[in-house]
C-alpha cells in the first residue's frame, strides 16, 4: 500500500483557489483536505460550507473535512450536502461520540475522529467499530505552518496497535508539521493517511512535492 497524501488547502492562494486546486490534482493528491475553524474549539476562522461547495466544483477527488468546532453535529447535514466525502469531529469537542460517527456515516461520509496531541487514544477506544478514520495530531490545531511534535510517532504506533488489535480497517490519518524531515518515522510507526500544507504549498515545486513526500514513504520500511 502507498502513502496517501491530503494537501491542506489551508495554506493556499484563495484567490488563486481553481489553479491551486487543479495543481494539486496534477501533482496526484489523493485527496483534498479542508480545514474548518469556528474560532471557538480553535482561535482560528477559516471557512465552512461554501468552500467544501466551491472545492466540490473544481475536482472529483475525495474531500477530507477536518472539523475544528464545537457542536460538530450541527453541520453535518450541510457539509455532507455541500459534497464533503469524510467529516472528521474532534472528540474533545464530541461528548455524544458514537452518535455524531453514527450520523457521519448515515449520512454517506467516511467517519473520522481526531485527538489532540494532549488527547489520550483511550478516548477513542471505544468506537473504533464506528470509524472510518483516526487523526492522530501532530500539533495542537488552529494554524498552518507550525512545528511537527516529536513524541508523534510513538503515539501513532500505539494508535495503529490499537485499530490492528480490533481488526480496524479505519484509515490513520496524522496532521501537522508534516514534511519531508518527518514524513518517514512516522509512516514507519504506521501512519498510512498525510495532511501536509506548508511543506507543499512553501516548496519550490509544489506540485512535485507531492509525489516527493509519498516516495520517501516507499523506499522507508
Ligand atoms: C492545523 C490544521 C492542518 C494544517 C496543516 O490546525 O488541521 O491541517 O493546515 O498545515 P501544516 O502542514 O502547514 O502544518
Ligand atoms: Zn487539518
Amino acid at each position: 500500500m502507498s502513502a496517501r497524501i491530503a494537501p491542506s488547502i489551508l495554506t493556499a492562494d484563495f484567490g488563486r483557489l481553481s489553479d491551486e486546486i487543479a495543481m494539486l490534482v496534477a501533482g496526484g493528491a489523493d485527496m483534498i483536505h479542508l480545514d474548518v475553524m469556528d474560532g471557538r474549539f480553535v482561535p482560528n476562522i477559516t471557512f465552512g460550507e461554501k468552500m467544501i461547495a466551491t472545492v466540490r466544483g473544481l475536482t472529483s477527488l475525495p474531500l477530507d473535512v477536518h472539523m475544528m468546532v464545537e457542536e460538530p453535529e450541527r453541520y453535518f447535514d450541510s457539509f455532507a450536502g455541500a459534497g464533503a466525502s469524510g467529516l472528521t469531529i474532534h472528540v474533545e469537542a464530541a461528548p455524544h461520540l458514537q452518535r455524531q460517527l453514527a450520523r457521519i456515516r448515515e449520512l454517506g461520509c467516511a467517519a473520522g475522529a481526531a485527538v489532540n496531541p494532549g488527547t489520550s487514544l483511550a478516548s477513542v477506544r471505544e468506537v473504533i467499530p464506528d470509524l472510518d478514520l483516526l487523526l492522530i495530531m501532530t500539533v495542537n490545531p488552529g494554524f498552518g505552518g507550525q512545528d511537527f511534535i516529536p513524541s508523534s510517532p510513538d503515539k501513532v504506533a500505539r494508535a495503529r496497535q490499537l485499530l490492528s488489535d480490533a481488526r480496524s480497517r479505519a484509515a490513520l490519518e496524522v496532521d501537522g508539521g508534516i514534511g519531508r524531515d518527518n514524513i518517514a518515522p512516522v509512516w514507519r510507526a504506521g501512519a498510512d493517511t498525510f495532511v501536509a500544507g506548508n511543506s507543499i504549498f512553501g516548496a519550490a515545486d509544489p506540485q512535485a512535492e507531492i509525489g516527493a513526500l509519498r516516495n520517501i514513504c516507499s523506499v522507508t520500511v
